[in-house]
């Protein structure tokens, strides 16, 4: 019985392949309630009732990847492509400061003109003025060396998401010059080094089996990442799987809080894409285990410019107002937005 299963995973942290599989593709409304209450639990217990914030800085769209899922790859010819200067990337960083955010992520398209010394630079200057702040960097498949060389000028996080765990998953998704081997390896080797890691993979993505998922989490309980990115698919019209189903709001809901109970610790965002299949699904994210959000620091002007997916939410709003409907939203569901670089308590 699932209710059974609910209350094992809780106890032992995990589960077998075939009780994950029979949670995830049988659980009724009243069995999700149930989970989502135990996934509080642990996140109450392990966090109490802080919300940490990043803020998120889109830096670069230009991608020299293809992969079929989203709205920035290379082969979308519609999209008008930008870079931020050092000073602009800054300026973010400063508005952002004074709006109590203590973590920064940059994240772009993989973009060759960003060389490691020029992120390296990038890296220090935001370091240098604000020594209190955490850097999160989010740029896709670089070399060890390079990894290692802004690790040493004091970048301390990596999101990359593994996308998916199966082989043949992965290359209904990246159909040319990428590999899941290659991916895994950045993972492991950016852990190596000391980064605190985010691995993560989208709900419902295109050809995306239970099994599949199930594949994830094993992948994920080897590596141990110290964040866990996940959000619903959803469609981009310039893009390969323009006609594709946009991910289910539920089954986010429900691998976010499995994730919350495989994964005590872990630091989980209730992402954009949440945000954008459901008006309150950042909020049905924190009540299901999420607990951090990431909201967008980016100059209005590019915002339109890095749409991964249509309907992106927050594309027209200023910083200072997505915090404020932040607070609004993470008060209503009787958590609270701390200030504090949020750091992981994964060793
Ligand atoms: N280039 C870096 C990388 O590949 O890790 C960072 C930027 S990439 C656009 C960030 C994430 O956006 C990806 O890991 C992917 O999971 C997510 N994403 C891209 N297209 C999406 C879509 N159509 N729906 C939902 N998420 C999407
Ligand atoms: Fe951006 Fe609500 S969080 S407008």
């Amino acid at each position: 019985k699932n209710t059974e299963l609910i209350e094992k995973l809780y106890e032992n942290q995990n589960l077998e392949d075939c009780e994950l599989l029979q949670l995830i593709n049988t659980i009724s409304e009243e069995e999700r309630e149930k989970l989502f209450y135990y996934a509080r639990r642990v996140r109450e217990r392990e966090y109490g009732n802080d919300v940490y914030i990043r803020g998120l800085i889109e830096f670069t769209n230009v991608c020299k990847n293809d992969c079929y899922y989203c709205g920035i790859r290379k082969s979308n010819d519609k999209v008008e492509r930008y870079r931020l200067t050092l000073d602009e990337i800054l300026e973010c960083a400063r508005e952002g400061y004074v709006l109590g955010f203590r973590t920064f992520v940059l994240q772009g398209g993989e973009d060759s003109y960003f060389t490691k010394e020029k992120i390296g630079k990038i890296v220090k200057c935001i370091k240098n003025e604000f020594p209190d702040c955490a850097i999160t960097l989010s740029v896709g498949e670089r070399t060890y060396d390079e990894y290692e060389y802004w690790w040493n000028m004091g970048a301390d996080r990596y999101l990359l998401r593994h996308e998916t765990a199966n082989e043949v998953h992965y290359k209904k998704l990246h159909p040319y010059n990428m590999s899941l081997e290659n991916r895994k390896e950045c993972l492991y080797s950016l852990r190596k080094i000391g980064y605190q890691v985010g691995a993560g993979f989208m709900v419902d993505s295109p050809y995306q089996t239970t099994d599949n998922l199930v594949e994830d989490l094993r992948f994920m309980q080897d590596l141990r990442p110290h964040m866990i990115g996940i959000g619903p698919y959803l469609s981009h019209e310039n893009t390969p799987f323009n006609n594709q189903k946009n991910g289910s709001l539920q089954q986010t809901l429900v691998l976010l809080a499995i994730i919350r109970l495989l994964f005590p610790k872990v630091l989980l965002p209730a992402t954009t894409a949440l945000g954008t299949i459901d008006p309150n699904g950042r909020e049905l994210g924190l009540k299901a285990g999420a607990n951090v959000v990431m909201p967008n620091l980016s100059p209005v002007r590019v915002r339109k410019k890095y749409e991964l997916y249509d309907n992106k939410i927050c594309t027209g709003e200023e910083s200072a107002q997505c915090r404020n409907c932040l607070n609004l939203r993470v008060e209503s569901t009787g958590y609270h937005i701390v200030t504090d670089i949020g750091n992981s308590r994964i060793q």
